[in-house]
């Protein structure tokens, strides 16, 4: 699920055309036409739905057809990749345990909007992104993966937030391979990786490489 550039849709379509990779990309969903993530997945060969928002008179009537596209494409996990909207709980029911957002923060720090500023603002010394379930509470759920990288002398909102998509392009593709490999397990609200230390090392992403 998409609203608009779709750099990390591009990091997960690449990693999808990569031998042995668990998922495949059934659907790119947009609540938003003719954005660059549509043309990517077009690229890609990939199936693709626009579903506005705006066409519908609630959030709930609005996530009904969204949730019937995806089912319809067969989709059994759900990635949510810069898609703007806050769903309700009852998607989040739908698709419980299915449904994965990346952040721009590490959370639990700055959740919700213009993360890098806030960041900045706040004199943090590392800043990154977090790959986690969707649950009611907006940008929180369980954590999957976190990808850490420097906050910079200089650095501006725009410097820092290249330095973390960087992280996030490396970051989603290997989170959604593990859910989708059924190598992550919940333990109440904290996520386990089957494949322990191994699995647990790859989803603390280092800042380069
Ligand atoms: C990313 O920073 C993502 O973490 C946030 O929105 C941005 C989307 O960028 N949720 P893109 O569309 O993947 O390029």
């Amino acid at each position: 699920m998409i609203s608009g550039r779709g750099s990390n849709l591009q990091a997960l379509l690449e990693a999808a055309t990569r031998p042995g990779y668990p998922a495949e990309i059934g659907l790119v969903l947009s609540n938003v036409a003719e954005v660059e993530g549509l043309a990517r997945a077009a690229a890609a060969g990939v199936e693709t739905a626009v579903v506005p928002h705006r066409d519908f008179a609630d959030r709930r009537s609005f996530e009904k057809v969204v949730s019937m596209r995806l089912e319809e494409a067969g989709c059994s996990l759900v990635a949510q990749a810069g898609f703007m909207r806050v769903v309700t709980p009852w998607f989040v029911a739908r698709w419980r345990d299915r449904l994965i957002n990346i952040h721009p923060s590490l959370l639990p720090a700055f959740p919700g909007l213009d993360t890098h500023a806030r960041a900045l603002a706040a004199g943090v010394r590392l800043h990154g992104c977090t790959v986690h379930f969707v649950r009611d509470e907006v940008d929180q759920g369980p954590i999957i993966g976190q990808a850490a990288v420097p906050v910079l002398p200089g650095d501006t909102p725009e410097a820092l937030s290249r330095r973390v998509l960087a992280a996030e392009h490396r970051l989603y593709p290997r989170c959604l391979a593990l859910v989708a490999a059924g190598r992550t397990r919940l333990d109440g609200e904290r996520v386990l990786h089957d494949g322990g230390a191994e699995a647990d090392a790859q989803l603390i992403v280092p800042a380069e490489g």
